[in-house]
């Protein structure tokens, strides 16, 4: 039996890799194999790419470059890992994947979404989350949880404008396909946030 592939998103600050960590524990807990990985990278030359894409470079890298690495990272990512480790039978809990591309490169960015789903058909091959949980928080608590970081990353830098489209597409993909995305508010404390992530999961093995 092949694994299931879940994936974490959201906008900066929503405390991703502190609940990652919870979903991939939780399933350890209840025996199952767990692969922990992220995207863009997870691999020895997505991670290269990822590098490429997050540093601060006086070269300023052309929106449509930048979706094209994104799925060269995940071309390598899914090839070299993901596929892989679903076809041993073990779950792949990924931070961020296709739905991220879909935030910031389509809506951020404003490419348009036929050329990345013409890419994510390409690359994908039909391979979907089988779970995403969108972690979500007011703007303003991204924002200053945002301006409290010491380094930013080119993303990280951008401003407001561009994180509300990014949030306003991630609420719209959620709202399409509500019984892919569960949306966690984690603006809360830790504990009924990760007992809401412990609802969804135990509805979901
Ligand atoms: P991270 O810092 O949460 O690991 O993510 C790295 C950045 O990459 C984050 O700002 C979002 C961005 N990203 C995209 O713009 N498109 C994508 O497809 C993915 C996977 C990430």
């Amino acid at each position: 039996m092949t694994g299931k592939f879940i994936t974490l998103e959201g906008i900066e600050g929503v405390g991703k890799s502190t609940h990652l960590q919870f979903v991939a524990s939780w399933l350890r807990e209840r025996g199952y194999s767990v692969v922990v990985t992220r995207e863009p990278g997870g691999t020895p030359v997505a991670e290269q790419i990822r590098s490429v894409l997050l540093e601060e470079s006086t070269d300023e890298i052309p929106p449509l470059a930048e979706l094209l690495l994104m799925f060269a990272a995940r071309a390598a990512h899914l090839e070299t890992l993901i596929r892989p480790a679903l076809s041993r039978g073990e779950w792949v809990v990924c931070d961020r994947f296709i739905d991220a591309t879909y935030a910031y490169q389509g809506a951020g960015r404003g490419l348009s979404s036929e050329v990345i789903e013409a890419l994510a058909e390409i690359v994908q091959q039909g391979l979907r989350p089988d779970l995403t949980i969108l972690l979500d928080v007011p703007l303003a608590v991204s924002l200053q949880r945002r301006a409290a970081w010491d380094q930013r990353d080119r993303f990280e830098r951008e401003q407001d404008p561009f994180f509300a489209r990014v949030q306003a597409a991630y609420r719209d993909i959620a709202a399409r396909e509500p019984e892919r995305v569960r949306t966690v508010v984690t603006d809360r404390p830790i504990e009924e946030v990760q007992a809401d992530i412990a609802g969804i999961m135990s509805n979901y093995v």
